[in-house]
Order: structure tokens, then sequence, then C-alpha cells
């Protein structure tokens, strides 16, 4: 979502007639967008900014001015912090008013040296408010759904991007549409809560995920769909049959389970337990059974025991991730699990998330190996660090390395998969 931000942002700057650089000393303006989800990528922005200070202030010796802004969730949460901590920041924007710094820069142009913080859950929805977008290549992300009404007990994510909200169909498919006639071949729906998706139809009609999936099926020219992140209470079984019935719709579905232990998900306050995850899973499996898995996974929740993390381990085994994204745990301020008073041991949390790590990395092995002298459609995105080579992704969101020139850049070959590591597979154009 930050990355969908992130070009969102760009998007309205080059509407006013900025242009990117490739360098942060040649930026008239650097904006940091951020995210608070864990502590260390929260820490992270001071110590950019401060490093943003010191080329400001090189560029001033030269005589230009450079205007410093912080976008995303760290300026919702902490915007107190940001003034108090790097007070030559003008401007803080959160995740849900970035539409408004056209408005924003005009301020400062007109009144030098004032500090503009803007945390206003705003009534309009910024999508509004966006100039349009095209494709920056052939895979995009599109938002669909933003905020989350769940309250896990550990995330910052309702505090930080509101509650949940829906974009109308209509809208969306125009984005789409937009977006493939500009190139794209591939749309990831994005949402904190995506499979949560209600929004409304042009007759005002409320409308789910499902629904929205088969709109965009029908539209010529775009080959590949995805939506991620989903809540496991929120798969339907009109969802899960879209898997079996929309032939765009990769093979791969990230949803996060966070425990295997039925007593730490309820202290998270996730509206699932353990067999309600498999048996979606075995659902899903019985609509596509090429269908793999991905995951996130906290470690050392409070009031974790050796027990509940084995259960953790167990689930690994059973589903068999084909790629996950594990963390320890971190406290969050405003949060109700900061306040739980059976935190955990910083030293226990890594050796889980070590043991975790290593458990995840084995499947995910496995599966790029069992791919070897396999044929896959794989779109290629980007240029490799070698010449005559390009990075692709594969049905599986693997990075796939094959020598291939430039005009096969934007376009979905069948490649034959030749080699593979834990983190990549290699191939030939067949
Ligand atoms: N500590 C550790 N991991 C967290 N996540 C969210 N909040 C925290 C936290 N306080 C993880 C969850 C979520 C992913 C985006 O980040 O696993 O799914
Ligand atoms: Fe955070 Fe996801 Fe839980 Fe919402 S569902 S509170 S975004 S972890």
């Amino acid at each position: 979502m930050n990355v969908y931000d992130s070009q969102r942002i760009a998007g309205i700057l080059q509407s006013l007639g900025y242009q990117e650089t490739t360098s942060q000393a040649e930026g008239d303006i650097v904006i940091f967008n951020t995210c608070h989800i864990r502590e260390k990528a929260a820490e992270k922005v001071f110590s950019d900014l401060g490093r943003a200070l010191l080329i400001k202030n090189e560029r001033k010796e030269q005589g230009k001015d450079t205007i410093i802004g912080v976008c995303g969730c760290v300026v919702q949460a902490e915007d107190e912090q940001i003034a108090k901590r790097a007070p030559f920041v003008d401007f803080a924007t959160g995740p849900l008013t970035y539409h408004r710094l056209p408005e924003i820069l005009e301020r400062i142009a007109r009144k030098k040296n004032i500090s503009i913080i803007d945390t206003d859950f705003p009534a309009e929805s910024k999508f509004d408010y966006l100039p349009e977008n095209h494709s920056l290549g052939a895979c995009s992300y599109l938002a669909i759904q933003e905020g989350c009404n769940n309250f896990c007990t550990y995330c910052v994510v309702p505090y930080t991007r509101g509650v949940e909200y829906s974009r109308p169909i209509e809208e969306i498919l125009k984005e789409a549409k937009r977006l493939i006639q500009s190139g794209s071949l591939e749309l990831n729906l994005l949402g904190q809560n995506v499979n949560s998706y209600h929004g409304e139809d042009k007759f005002g009609k409320e409308r789910n995920l499902a629904y929205l999936l088969h709109c965009l099926a029908e539209l010529d020219g775009l080959k590949r769909l995805r939506y991620t992140t989903s809540y496991p209470a929120d798969m339907t079984d009109d969802l899960i049959a879209c898997h079996k019935d929309i032939p765009q719709l990769m093979p791969y579905l990230h949803l996060p389970i966070q425990s295997g232990s039925d007593t730490i998900l309820k202290a998270m306050n996730r509206r699932h337990s353990k067999s309600d995850y498999l048996r979606i899973i075995d659902k899903l499996k019985q609509a596509n059974p090429q269908i793999g898995m991905s995951s996130d996974f906290i470690v050392g929740f409070p009031g974790e025991t050796d027990k509940d993390f084995q259960e953790t381990l167990e689930v690994v085994n059973h589903v068999k991730y084909i790629q996950a994204f594990s963390f320890k745990y971190s406290k969050r301020p405003g949060t109700p699990a900061a306040l739980m008073s059976n935190q955990i041991e910083e030293k226990v949390k890594k050796e889980r998330l070590e043991i975790l790590q290593t458990l995840l990395f084995e499947y995910q092995d496995k599966f790029n190996r069992s791919c070897v002298g396999k044929t896959m459609p794989v779109l290629f995105e980007n240029k490799g660090r070698h010449t005559g080579q390009l990075i692709g992704r594969t049905p599986y969101m693997q990075n796939l390395h094959a020598s291939l020139d430039k005009e096969n850049l934007n376009k979905i070959i069948n490649i034959k998969v030749t080699e593979a590591t834990t983190n990549s597979l290699s191939g030939e154009a067949i």
C-alpha cells in the first residue's frame, strides 16, 4: 500500500510540474513515505530525516531551498514527535490526506518557514482528488479498500489508516481500464483488509470482492489478477469459488494466520481459530489444487508459551507455505497488547523467529526446487543486473531470471525453469 501511495504522491507532484530525480541532493522536495507497523520501521524515519537535514544544509550553502516532507502512518501516530525531533520538517501529512499536497505546497510557497502537520481523518475520500494515474509497468497496484475495523490487539493500522472504506465499483473499473490501456497486464488489488471489500455499484447496491473480481476479469487485455491482504474470517465461499472460476486469478494467496495457537489468536482478537483457518485452506485447495499459500506470522506475542509456538510450527508443517513473512512482536503505542503484563523477553522472541524462519525457508526452498523442469508463464518487469538478463514474476510471485533481450520487458513469456534457490528461479524461454 505504501508503494501505491508513493506512486500517487509522485503523480501529484508530476501534475504540478515536478520531475523525479535520481539522487536526494538534486531534490527541491524530498518526501519520506513512512510505515508505523513495527518499531524498527518507525525509528528509521528519524535517522533518514537526520541525513536529509545534512543535505538540506549543504544545498542551502549553494543557495538552493529544499522542502522536506513526511507522509504515511508515522505522521498519523507520531505527529508531535516529528515536530519535536525534526522541527526542520516543512510539512507532514497522514496516509488519508496526501491529496492535499498541492494546497500544502502552495501555503509553503506563500509563507516561508511555516510547518504544516495534517493528521485529519477527512470526510472526503482522497481518491476523488488524486490526478489520474497511468501504469508504470506491466504490473500495477490498485487500492480498492483502505483502513481496518478488526482491531487486532497488536496492530496500529486501525488507528493510522482509520476505519474501513471501500471505493465504489465504477471508480475502480475506471482506474483499472486506464491502467490496462496504458500497459498493465497484471493488477494487484490492495487493501488492509481487501477481502472485506463492500463497495457500491452504480445503482448504490453493495457488492463484495467476488463480484468485483468477476467484473475485472471481463476487461479486455487484463491477463493477471491478484488481491492482498486478506483476513481469514472474510474468505467467503463465493470469493473462494473465484479461484476456480476466474482463470486470470493467479494461484497464489497471501492469507495471514499470525499464530497457530487458539489462545494467542484470541488474545490477538483475531476472529478465527486454527481449525477455521485450516478449513478455509482446504476449501481453497479444492477450488484450485494448484494454489500456493503465503502468510504473516508474529512470534513472541505477550503470553506466548513454548507450546503455543509449537502450534505455529505445526501449522507451517501442515500448510507448507511457499512464501511467508515473519516478525518478532513489536510493542506499538496505543494498542492493547502493548499494555499486557506478560511480555516476552527479546532473547526468546529472537530464538523463536530463527526457528520459524528456518522452517519457512525449508518449505520455500522445497517449493522452488519442485518448479525445476516445469514451464510457467512469466511476466518480465525489470532488467537484471547483467546485460541481456531480465527479471520477471511467476504466477507464484517467485522472482525468475532469464537471458532475454529488453524487447521482452513487460511481456508474459513461457519459461522453462532450469535452476532454483530459496529466493529465486532461473529459466529459459521455450
Ligand atoms: N508486531 C509485529 N508484527 C506486526 N504486524 C502487525 N503489527 C505488528 C506488531 N505490533 C505484522 C502482522 C501483519 C503484518 C503486516 O505485520 O503479521 O500481518
Ligand atoms: Fe492490523 Fe490486519 Fe488486524 Fe487490521 S486485520 S488490525 S490491518 S493485522
